[in-house]
């Protein structure tokens, strides 16, 4: 039992806090799902990039999966090696693509035959060779949330099957590119297991058909995208997942890369915050706390469900409000009509499964500070991250005044 109570008094809120023992918990029955194959576990960095909680994937033998130079770095710092560091995104830029190829890392997913150009181009100046893998779009729908839907043709990710084709034969004649893996990636909180399996066989069908002409991959990416229970969905489990991808790959030599975020920080993350008052409009009732959509972007941005649960001694019925926070913004809520008790000031209210996408999907908006983190490990609180104040806010602007 985690004492909220102790750590708001100890840390102030609003407040992440993340319960690393689950985060191991979770890695551990992924990795085990894929025991008896070559596989590394990339953690998805963008879910959580503290650097202590990718620093503890570290010391369990993870990867890291990147989407931004700054994500690579990071990886690099908290002692992720560079042979299991994976750099994707649609969007990289030409010094982001130089400091992978420099920084050596295990390949450069390549989204787009532009970007393929753009990297050989890079490792030619350098004068090296750049290992690579191609993110294949399979145009599968995934069956969750339009915006984190990432594989169908109408998202901008990846490559259609043929393209990848031309790509993988232009990086095999190249001097300067490697290919050595491929990527498929089809969206995130995913339920159903058929989208994955389905997917997982026609890039899996692809591999085969490179390897009809000389093209031997090593590495097959299966993304991320594992869901999790924010209220009662019923999820994939590991062993079935990793059992639908292994049955497409019969017959292949194959090292299995798996880029989980969700699955391992989603439900070891609470986000703390206080009740500062009770107002009623109308008929309509709402709790005011003093964290705000600045810190969980989430219900604002998806409508997202996170379960809430109230510390307070107040004892009397439930009746639904609207938990809303300080920004100046309606869409600034945590929950529409949830039930609740009656809640005095200072009251505390936990957010539960925000240990992804929480605190990374932050902002400055309204000028408030982001919260400070904290790890929970054997038992143990343990400040990762500091209380944003003022002066860090406007650090990079004061000397600008004019
Ligand atoms: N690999 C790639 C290439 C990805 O794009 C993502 C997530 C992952 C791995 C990790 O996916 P996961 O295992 O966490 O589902 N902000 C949204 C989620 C965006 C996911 C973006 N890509 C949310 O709060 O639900």
């Amino acid at each position: 039992m985690i004492n909220f109570k102790e750590l708001a008094s100890e840390y102030k809120t609003p407040l992440y806090i993340y319960d690393l023992d689950y985060m191991t918990k979770q890695y551990e029955e992924l990795k085990a799902a894929f025991k008896g194959r070559k596989s590394i576990m990339a953690f998805a960095v963008k879910s959580n990039s503290n650097l202590s909680v990718i620093k503890h994937f570290s010391d369990l033998g993870s990867g890291a999966d990147c989407v931004s130079i700054g994500e690579v770095r990071r990886a690099f710092l908290a002692g992720i090696p560079s042979y299991k560091i994976i750099f994707s995104g649609v969007g990289k830029s030409d010094d982001e693509i130089r400091e992978a190829i420099e920084k050596d890392i295990l390949y450069i997913n390549v989204e787009s035959e532009a970007e393929l150009g753009r990297v050989e181009l890079i490792a030619k100046e350098l004068n090296t060779i750049c290992r690579i893998s191609i993110r294949v779009n399979p145009n599968i729908d995934p069956q969750t949330h339009p915006y984190i839907s990432t594989g169908l043709h109408d998202n901008k990710f990846g490559v259609e099957i043929d393209t990848a084709k031309r790509m993988y034969i232009k990086a095999n004649n190249s001097e300067h590119l490697d290919p050595v893996g491929i990527h498929f990636h089809i969206g995130s909180q995913l339920t159903e297991l058929k989208p994955i399996y389905e997917s997982a066989e026609i890039v899996a069908d692809l591999v085969r058909s490179l390897e009809k002409i000389k093209i031997e991959l090593k590495f097959f990416d299966i993304g991320g995208g594992l869901g999790v229970k924010y209220d009662n969905e019923v999820t994939i489990n590991p062993y079935d997942y990793a059992q639908a991808v292994l049955s497409t790959l019969k017959g292949l030599d194959l090292t299995v890369i798996c880029e989980p975020g969700r699955f391992l920080t989603a439900n070891a993350g609470y986000f703390l915050t206080k009740v500062l008052y009770e107002k009623q409009n109308g008929s309509k009732r709402f709790v005011v706390v003093d964290g705000a959509m600045n810190d969980l972007l989430r219900p604002a941005l998806y409508s997202a469900y996170h379960k809430i649960e109230a510390i307070t001694d107040s004892k009397s019925d439930k009746t639904k409000a609207d938990i809303v926070g300080p920004v100046c913004e309606s869409g600034d809520f945590f929950a529409k009509d949830y039930p609740l008790p009656e809640l005095a000031h200072n009251d505390l209210l936990v957010i539960h499964s925000a240990g992804a996408y929480g605190f990374g999907m932050g902002s400055n908006y309204n000028t408030r500070g982001r919260s400070a983190e904290v790890a929970l490990k054997n038992g143990e609180a343990r400040l990762i991250r500091k209380r944003e104040t003022f002066d860090d806010l406007i650090a990079l602007e004061k000397e600008f005044l004019v």
